[in-house]
């Protein structure tokens, strides 16, 4: 799904979940959000949860029309942002894994592998140039967990923002925006940050 020239959108929707994180209705299901930068580097933004990797690594292989990605970007460690990521690094061993130090403790004891070999540990004000691209990496501890980072790419103006500004409900529902993300806010986000 297009979102700029450089960014596609390679999330999945979720009509099959009962309970969201197990106790939240959703009625009209939830999104998993997932995007590729196509530069002269290629990251991959966040994976998705574990029933949807097959659907997930079809929509990233379409997008990326016979390239191989660069880095994996993983800005949150819940599962339903992270679920994919062993997979994702088996199917390109060439790939390195961007993320900050905390989510790699996480990885480590979600995976059994930090990843030694392949991974970039970024922090506040970080960067990584693609090509055309810069992104800068900016810490949200609490924006729902403590390892969180969000992503700014200074050449589009996009924020990839984890579950900041999230919200309940698959993209091909039409729904009042602001009922879901308010539930959202007030459910996944504000209790923690
Ligand atoms: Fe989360």
């Amino acid at each position: 799904m297009f979102v700029t020239e450089d960014i596609r959108y390679i999330g999945v929707n979720d009509h099959d979940v009962d309970l969201f994180e197990g106790q939240y209705t959703v009625e009209n299901g939830m999104s998993y959000n997932s995007y590729v930068i196509l530069d002269e580097k290629v990251a991959v933004m966040d994976t998705v949860d574990a029933h949807f990797g097959v659907e997930w690594l079809q929509n990233l292989e379409t997008e990326l029309n016979g390239r191989r990605p660069d880095y994996l970007v993983v800005q949150h460690m819940e599962p339903d942002h992270s679920a994919n990521i062993a997979v994702f690094m088996e199917t390109y061993p060439e790939a390195q894994i961007v993320s900050s130090a905390k989510a790699f403790i996480m990885m480590q004891q979600f995976f059994g592998t930090d990843f030694p070999e392949r991974k970039v540990v970024v922090g506040e004000g970080s960067t990584l140039k693609l090509g055309r691209h810069t992104l800068t990496f900016v810490t949200a501890p609490m924006v729902h967990w403590p390892e969180v980072i969000v992503t700014y790419d200074s050449t589009d103006k996009v924020l990839f923002s984890a579950d900041g500004f999230g919200k309940f409900g698959a993209l091909d529902v039409e729904e009042d925006w602001a009922d879901e993300a308010r539930r959202y806010y007030i459910g996944i986000v504000g209790k923690y940050g």
